[in-house]
């Protein structure tokens, strides 16, 4: 699977705001292990930078605006931008990603496994080298 948006429903009406939903295994196409948030990411700073051996990502910009710019390992290179809390990222592994910020944007991760360092690829030619042997 490659990267895409997922477009979640918006409960409400202008009048009384709006009520977003993720549940496992409908809209988020895993069972959910883990959730971090990250915030307070200066504009001109560029985060991400590595790819994933087997977590699966969906992404959320709760408040503000992110950019994805990622790379599947046929090198196809696709931009994101994520501006509406309606509005997700599917990432599945193996995708090198680089993510920039409005001053402004929260961004809620929901992820298919718990954190261990040992499933980052954070050195890009190490990412290439995982094409040959795919
Ligand atoms: P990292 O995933 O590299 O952040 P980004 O892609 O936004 O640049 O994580 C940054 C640091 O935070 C790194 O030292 C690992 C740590 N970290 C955890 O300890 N637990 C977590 O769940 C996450 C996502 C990161």
């Amino acid at each position: 699977m490659l990267p895409h948006y997922i477009n979640f429903s918006k409960i409400g009406s202008p009048s009384l705001g709006y009520i977003s939903v993720a549940e496992n295994l409908e809209n988020i196409p895993f069972e959910v292990q883990r959730v971090y948030w990250t915030y307070f990411t200066p504009q001109d700073v560029t985060r991400g930078g590595h790819a994933h051996l087997a977590l699966e990502q969906v992404i959320v910009a709760v408040s503000g605006t992110i950019t994805f710019m990622t790379e599947d390992l046929e090198g196809n290179r696709t931009e994101f931008v994520l501006d509406s809390p309606e509005k997700g990222l599917y990432i599945p592994k193996h995708i090198w990603r680089d993510i920039k910020f409005s001053h402004n944007a929260v961004l809620l991760c929901l992820a298919s496994e718990k954190y261990t360092e040992a499933d980052y690829i954070r050195e890009y030619d190490n990412f290439l080298k995982l094409k040959d042997e795919h």
